[in-house]
């Protein structure tokens, strides 16, 4: 028997320290929560994504009283940029919530359907993407959805 240890590791940063243009997608997604439909949850999450030209796709939660329909933030962005510009690749995605009393203190991280869907868009276009989580104590940047997803289900595993 052998145990085997997987790391992964994410910084976490001020806002101020921030270069300038995670500043702009850290508040486009944190405006992006404005555009949530979320009557079920009153949890209100965004996404700002940007792609390898620097445009910058947004998507916010979309709910549904059939429960199950609902689409998480990340994914309305994905989505929206690939039905959009799917030969751009994906660099970035800020992701920002906000429960009733505002801004979220600790950041969420992506549900396990939106951290598959980020692997697929990093094995597209064979680069990482850097994600950074908003809260108001600080932002985790991690470079790729490989520190949130070990041991990940991608094509290969077919072959
Ligand atoms: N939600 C997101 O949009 N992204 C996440 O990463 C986690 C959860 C949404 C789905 C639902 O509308 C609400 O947050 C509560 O789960």
């Amino acid at each position: 028997m052998k145990k085997v240890i997987i790391k992964s590791e994410f910084s976490l940063f001020k806002f101020e320290e921030l270069d300038d243009v995670l500043k702009i997608l850290v508040s486009k997604a944190i405006d992006a929560t404005d555009n949530s439909y979320s009557p079920y949850s009153n949890f209100k999450v965004g996404a700002a994504l940007q792609l390898e030209d620097g445009t910058i796709v947004i998507g916010a939660n979309q709910e549904n009283a059939a429960f199950s329909v609902t689409m998480c933030a990340e994914r309305s962005a994905i989505f929206n940029a690939q039905s959009n510009h799917p030969d751009l690749a994906i660099t970035t995605i800020a992701i920002a919530a906000k429960n009733v009393n505002g801004l979220v203190h600790i950041p969420i991280s992506p549900c396990g359907s939106c951290r598959q869907v980020i692997l697929e868009m990093e094995q597209k276009y064979k680069r990482n993407i850097k994600i950074l989580l908003c809260g108001s104590e600080g932002i985790y940047v991690i470079n790729s959805i490989k520190d949130l997803l070990p041991l990940s289900f991608v094509d290969e595993s077919m072959r």
